[in-house]
C-alpha cells in the first residue's frame, strides 16, 4: 500500500510557504512527497527553492499567453474541449451583471493558460495540488479536471486573512489599512469563487499599536509556514485512511 501522498505545489514568487513544506517534510512530519513545482512566473526565487531540493519545476508564462491574446485573440489556440457557456454559467469569479466583453476574454486566455498547466502536471503523479503562494484564481476549466470524483476537493490554497474577511490578492495589506486588532490567515480548499472554498484551517496574530504593514506580513508569514503543513498532513491522512478503507 502506498504510503505517502503525492503533492503537486504552484507558486508565483518567493516560494516561502514551498520552502516551509518541503522542510516539513524533509523532517518526516508529512507523509507526502513532492512531484513537482510549476510557477506561473519564470524566474522566481520559488523555483530555485524547489530545483535545490531536487524537484522537479515547470513554468507557464501566464503574463505572456494574457498579453498574446490581448494582442490578437485568434493567435492563441482555445483548449479542444472548452466550453465557453458551461464555464461561464459555473464560475463565481465574476457577478451576472459583468459585462460579457470582459467576462469571456478573461475565461478564454485562462483556459489556454490552465490547458498547458494541466499537460505539464499530466507527467506526474498527484493526488493534491498545493497552491503556495500561486497568485491567479482558477476557473472551472481546471477546476473540474483536477476534482473529477464529485464531492472530493483536490486543490488547498493559503490565503494571508481570516476568510470570509478580506479575499483578494492583498489579504495582509486590506487587514492592516481596515485597522483591525487581529490578523491572520486561512488554509482552504478551492472552488469556484474567489477565496471562498471550505476552510481547513486558521491561524490568528495579534495586531499590535505602532505595527507596519511590513509587521503584520512577517507575522502572517509566520503563523502561514506552520499552518499549511499542518493543514497538508491533516488531508493528507484522509487521503490515506481512504486507501486503506
Ligand atoms: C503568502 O502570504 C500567501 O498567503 C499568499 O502569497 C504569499 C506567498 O508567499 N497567497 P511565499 O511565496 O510563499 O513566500
Amino acid at each position: 500500500m502506498e504510503s505517502t501522498v503525492k503533492i503537486g505545489t504552484m507558486i508565483s514568487g518567493g516560494g516561502s510557504n514551498l520552502q516551509a513544506i518541503i522542510d516539513a517534510s524533509l523532517a518526516g512530519e508529512l507523509d507526502v512527497s513532492i512531484s513537482f513545482t510549476g510557477s506561473d512566473t519564470p524566474g522566481v526565487k520559488g523555483l530555485e527553492r524547489a530545483r535545490s531540493a531536487s524537484i522537479d519545476t515547470f513554468v507557464v508564462d501566464y503574463a505572456d499567453i494574457i498579453r498574446r491574446f490581448k494582442a490578437n485573440p485568434d493567435s492563441v489556440e482555445l483548449p479542444e474541449d472548452f466550453d465557453l457557456d458551461q464555464i461561464k454559467s459555473k464560475q463565481q469569479l465574476f457577478d451576472d451583471a459583468a459585462p460579457d466583453d470582459v467576462v469571456a476574454p478573461f475565461l478564454k486566455s485562462r483556459a489556454i493558460a490552465e490547458r498547458m498547466l494541466l499537460d505539464e502536471m499530466a507527467k506526474f503523479d498527484m493526488d493534491l495540488l498545493i497552491l503556495a503562494g500561486f497568485m491567479r484564481v482558477l476557473t472551472p476549466y481546471f477546476i473540474d479536471r483536477i476534482n473529477t470524483q464529485p464531492g472530493q476537493y483536490r486543490i488547498m490554497n493559503i490565503h494571508p486573512a481570516l476568510l470570509p474577511a478580506f479575499p483578494g490578492t492583498d489579504g495582509y495589506g486590506d487587514t492592516f489599512r481596515y485597522g483591525c486588532r487581529v490578523g491572520g490567515c486561512t488554509v482552504h480548499f478551492i472552488d469556484y469563487g474567489e477565496d471562498t472554498g471550505p476552510i481547513i484551517g486558521q491561524r490568528a496574530f495579534p495586531i499590535e499599536e505602532g505595527d507596519t504593514l511590513e509587521d503584520v506580513k512577517r507575522k502572517g508569514l509566520e503563523q502561514e509556514w506552520q499552518l499549511y503543513p499542518e493543514c497538508i498532513q491533516k488531508i493528507a491522512s484522509r487521503f490515506i485512511t481512504a486507501r486503506q478503507g
